[in-house]
């Protein structure tokens, strides 16, 4: 089965079981979690939960065992999309073929359930059926909130990405931008692996293998999204394109042109591959995700 079949049979059991995490209260409150659910439950490639699963298969552990931990990760992720869609920030319209959160509720709902989704992470991870050893259940949570956070985390890559649309910053762009790409997109994809790690007890020779594994394919994907975001079919994109350069995004493509940005991930994603050796057979379909992530079209 190609690697393309294996994410789409992941998706949907994952999207069928993806409601269950968000039953609607009664109350007025029960527009945000509406909200929360509209953005989770609205399409998505969920390759992070996949990471999750497909990293933690290499330590013999079932979907049933990483199903916590994916969602949870998942939506960490659909909170970074919310927010980032916001006007404050990328202000788009398109998010997964639908209405950004903001323009299918508004503003201040989608900032809620931004928050809702990111603080409903920790809340899954730390519920037993996470893993029933709350020293492994500790490291998750705080690998994540790491991974999220403002001290070289997922929103400090955030900050850094505004902060590029200004000119005149003074900060040397081609230094900046590995470190942007790597913190804003990076550091969750890294979670994602590391959490099939931790899940599944690896010692520190494969920890090092999937960490760094993770830090190549990471890049690549941003670098892939920001080709994507010239070269890409809205159709399959689901989100409006072309808007990098206008918004004066610092991106490989913007730096180096789309061929150099092309070799760039081509590089990264052989080096993660590679990475991967020590596991021998079972790590295939992590190595054919490497490729896919450089392959896809949206
Ligand atoms: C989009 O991530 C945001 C980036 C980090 C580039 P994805 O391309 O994984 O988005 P979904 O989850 O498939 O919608
Ligand atoms: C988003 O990067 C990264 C995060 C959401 C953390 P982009 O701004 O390039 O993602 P898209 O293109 O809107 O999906
Ligand atoms: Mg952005
Ligand atoms: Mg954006
Ligand atoms: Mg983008």
């Amino acid at each position: 089965m190609s690697v393309s079949a294996k994410i789409k049979e992941y998706s949907h059991i994952f999207n069928e079981t993806l409601p269950t995490y968000f039953p609607l209260p009664d109350g007025n409150e029960r527009r945000v979690v509406e909200a929360m659910r509209y953005s989770v439950t609205n399409g998505g490639k969920r390759l992070r939960p996949f990471l999750v699963t497909e990293t933690g298969k290499l330590f013999g552990l079932s979907f049933e065992q990483t199903i916590n931990t994916a969602v949870a990760l998942e939506c960490l992720h659909t909170y970074s999309l919310i927010h980032d869609d916001l006007p404050a920030m990328d202000n788009d319209d398109l998010r997964r073929g639908k209405p950004t959160c903001h323009k299918a509720f508004d503003e201040a709902t989608a900032i809620l359930a931004g928050d809702g989704l990111l603080t409903y992470a920790f809340e899954i991870l730390a519920q037993e059926k996470t893993h029933p050893d709350s020293k492994i259940r500790n490291e998750l949570i705080s690998s994540l909130a790491k991974g999220a956070g403002a001290f070289n985390g997922m929103v400090a890559g955030q900050m850094l990405d505004l902060f590029s649309e200004q000119k005149n910053n003074g900060l040397n762009p081609e230094k900046l931008i590995k470190h942007i790409e790597e913190m804003k997109t990076g550091r969750l994809i890294s979670f994602a692996c590391k959490a099939g790690a931790i899940l599944g007890q690896a010692d520190s020779e494969q920890l090092e293998a999937l960490h760094n594994y993770s830090r190549g394919i990471g890049i690549a994907f941003q670098i892939t999204d920001d080709i994507l975001d010239v070269v890409g079919d809205p159709k399959l994109m689901g989100k409006t394109l072309h808007k990098d350069k206008e918004q004066g995004k610092i991106t490989f493509v913007n730096l180096y042109g789309l061929e150099k940005a092309r070799s760039i991930a081509s590089d990264l994603i052989v080096s993660a591959q590679t990475e991967l050796n020590i596991f021998g057979k079972k790590a295939d379909t992590l190595k054919d995700l490497a490729q896919f992530i450089f392959d896809r079209n949206n």
